[in-house]
């Protein structure tokens, strides 16, 4: 068990309760009594702006500037954080479940933490393991390398060139002379012979790859220009698109500028990567073993993490039938997952945990206002009245697996420890969904204090789609601060 004395929770008087009152429905009475149970917890914070919790601000960071990786929060935002949770000099550990490219994980060990995340898409930890690379790799022999490319005839082999391993999705995503350029860039990652330059490289092509593509990483999407032929009317085009040499050697020479300045080859030794599911992951760890925990988990949204990176992991060599697993195994946030109820049954009976099980599970059970809101959805979609049927078991399987999460997130934090997660709350059908709400009363179940929900000044207009149907609707988009209480 630690031996930390953690802060008590520095709580902002500056901030002022989230003015809001909900909108009263006959059917949304469960709803608000959640909304009464934490209407003083919800605070706006004007110190969080859009930009602090989400990639903007990393875009032209060192190292975090290697991949755009849209889904993250700012560096900026972990030491907002630390800030306020982080005793002065104090060596904490840092858990996130969620750790997507490492945002909190190498912000965290910069701050002299130890951290540990568990990813799942091979994406993000790739961006981790390279960011961790620059402790190690050896400057002088980049920088040779970086020369030799700039020589280097960008043609492919005549016999047996390397073929882009294209997903059904990925097809044509790039112009002929880049696929080609590509194909040549693979025999000259066969010629360097340092392990950790040659996969520093190989990350440099992977972090170009929707630079140099027709495609564009836009909100939900994965957006075509027409000039792919692939389009389908829209008529999109994302401007001029880099030749791949001059992409790549963009990217080797920025690559090697935060090299260059690297944190004296310290941040790798704190940062500890689990490639996994904290489905599966995080009954492994041992209780009461991380002081902080910092984390986003995915959207309750229908965003399609396998989707939007399908060049990206069609690169890292999975086929259909890979991303058909890795995007069954992610938290379920899309409408083609399949519940995970019974395999996750099974491993807490495996485990012995019984338990720890059927109490998660029959606090998911009482969560009245999840209950109406489903209620509802399943009646929307018994009458034929939601654009795709499988929203109402989406909702139901993200918060059935979001409640196991928080629960051993519960567990493996020590007492004094805190727990802050940034998600947004959604709606469907023109019902309102309050994760903030819903998911700070797992954790009251969980064992946790409900410190504070700090709504973002602006939240987030509904889809266009909804808004035509439901009106306008403005959407919370918080950041949930958890606490334990210490053994009395
Ligand atoms: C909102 S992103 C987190 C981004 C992160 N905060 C950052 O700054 O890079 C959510 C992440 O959860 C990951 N994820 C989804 N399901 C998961 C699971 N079952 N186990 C672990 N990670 C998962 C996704 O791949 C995604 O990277």
């Amino acid at each position: 068990m630690s031996q930390l004395k953690l802060e008590p929770f520095r709580y902002p008087v500056s901030f002022a309760p989230f003015p809001a009152t909900p909108l009263v429905t006959p059917t949304n009475a469960k709803r608000r009594i959640l909304w009464t149970r934490y209407a003083d917890r919800l605070l706006l914070n004007p110190e969080l702006t859009r930009a602090l919790v989400s990639f903007q601000a990393n875009k032209s960071m060192p190292y975090y500037r290697w991949l755009k990786y849209k889904e993250g929060f700012s560096v900026d935002f972990v030491r907002y954080i630390l800030g306020r949770f982080k005793p002065e000099h104090a060596a904490i550990r840092v858990l996130d479940p969620f750790a997507g490219a490492g945002t909190t994980l190498t912000a965290a060990a910069g701050s002299g933490c130890q951290a540990t995340g568990i990813e799942l898409l091979p994406v993000g930890t790739a961006a981790i393991r390279a960011r961790l690379a620059a402790d190690r790799v050896d400057i002088d022999g980049f920088e040779k390398w970086l020369v030799r490319l700039r020589r280097f005839q960008f043609e492919p082999l005549k016999t047996k060139p390397y073929r882009f391993p294209h997903l059904r999705i990925t097809e044509r995503a790039f112009p002929p002379d880049t696929a080609r350029a590509i194909s040549a860039y693979q025999r000259f990652l066969g010629r360097i012979d340092d392990e950790e330059i040659r996969s520093l490289f190989w990350f440099a092509c992977m972090g170009c790859l929707e630079d140099v593509s027709y495609t564009r990483k836009d909100g939900q999407y994965l957006r075509w220009d027409s000039r792919s032929g692939k389009s389908m009317g829209s008529g999109f085009n994302k401007g001029p698109m880099p030749d791949f040499k001059q992409a790549i050697l963009g990217r080797l020479e920025a690559m090697l500028h935060d090299i260059r300045h690297r944190n004296g080859g310290r941040l790798s030794r704190r940062v500890h990567i689990v490639e996994g599911s904290c489905l599966g992951e995080l009954p492994r760890l041992k209780k009461q073993s991380f002081d902080l925990v910092i984390t986003s988990p995915p959207y309750c949204n229908r965003y399609d993490y396998t989707r939007t990176y399908a060049l990206e992991l069609a690169f890292l060599g999975y086929d259909e039938a890979a991303v058909a697993a890795l995007r069954q195994s992610l938290l379920s946030a899309t409408v083609e997952n399949k519940a995970k109820r019974e395999n996750l049954r099974d491993q807490y009976c495996r485990l012995q945990r019984h338990e720890f099980y059927g109490r998660a599970v029959a606090n998911f059970d009482c969560a009245e206002g999840l209950h109406e809101v489903l209620g509802l959805l399943y009646a929307a979609r018994n009458r034929g009245e939601l654009n795709n049927n499988n929203i109402p078991v989406m909702v139901e399987n993200y918060f059935f697996e979001m409640n196991i999460v928080i629960h051993e997130l519960a567990r493996v934090l020590t007492p004094g420890g805190h727990m802050v997660m940034v998600n947004d709350n959604v709606q469907y059908h023109g019902e309102e969904i309050p994760l903030d709400l819903i998911l700070s009363d797992f954790a009251a179940a969980a064992g946790l204090s409900v410190d504070a929900i700090w709504v973002l000044p602006r939240g987030k207009g509904n889809s266009s789609q909804q808004m035509g149907a439901h009106g306008r609707n403005e959407i919370r988009k918080c950041v949930y601060v958890w606490g334990k209480p210490r053994m009395t």
